[in-house]
């Protein structure tokens, strides 16, 4: 069986919803400590919390290139609510896998969606639960 399935292979090559949102409503950023990679989001929320348009840059593998892209496709249309439900495995069984020692690549990807969701909260005086947002670099470092 090959490393990667074709949804990896088909969205580290052509991924989706790469760039910047100039004037974007929340922008988050997580990097992973140990592999050094980096990961950012540009979310444009309307005023009904709908995620109207997302972009992302990755300075990573081609795993996290793969998890972003297939990660703004889940959440794109979608209310802000639902995407800060999106965990990395439903990232990762939408691309019909990752290998074990590539899943930490998805978290990166989930964890740069809820930066940027709190980033678009903060913004906006919305208020939240602190719980929904756990330390990103904290988890990174126990995935390792
Ligand atoms: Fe660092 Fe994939 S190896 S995000």
């Amino acid at each position: 069986m090959a490393l990667y399935s074709e949804k990896v292979m088909d969205h580290f090559r052509n991924p989706r919803n790469v760039g910047v949102i100039e004037d974007a409503s929340g922008v988050g950023e997580v990097g992973n400590p140990v592999c050094g990679d980096i990961m950012k989001i540009y979310l444009k929320i309307n005023d009904e919390q709908i995620i109207e348009d997302v972009k992302f840059e990755t300075f990573g593998c081609g795993s996290a290139i793969a998890s972003s892209s297939m990660a703004t496709e889940l959440i794109m249309g979608k209310p802000v609510s639902e995407a800060l439900q999106l965990t990395n495995k439903a990232v990762t069984e939408a691309l019909d896998g990752l290998p074990a020692h590539k899943l930490h690549c998805s978290v990166l990807a989930e964890e740069a969606i809820k930066s940027a969701v709190k980033n678009y909260y903060d913004n906006n005086g919305i208020e939240y639960d602190p719980k929904d947002f756990p330390d990103p670099e904290v988890e990174a470092c126990h995935m390792h």
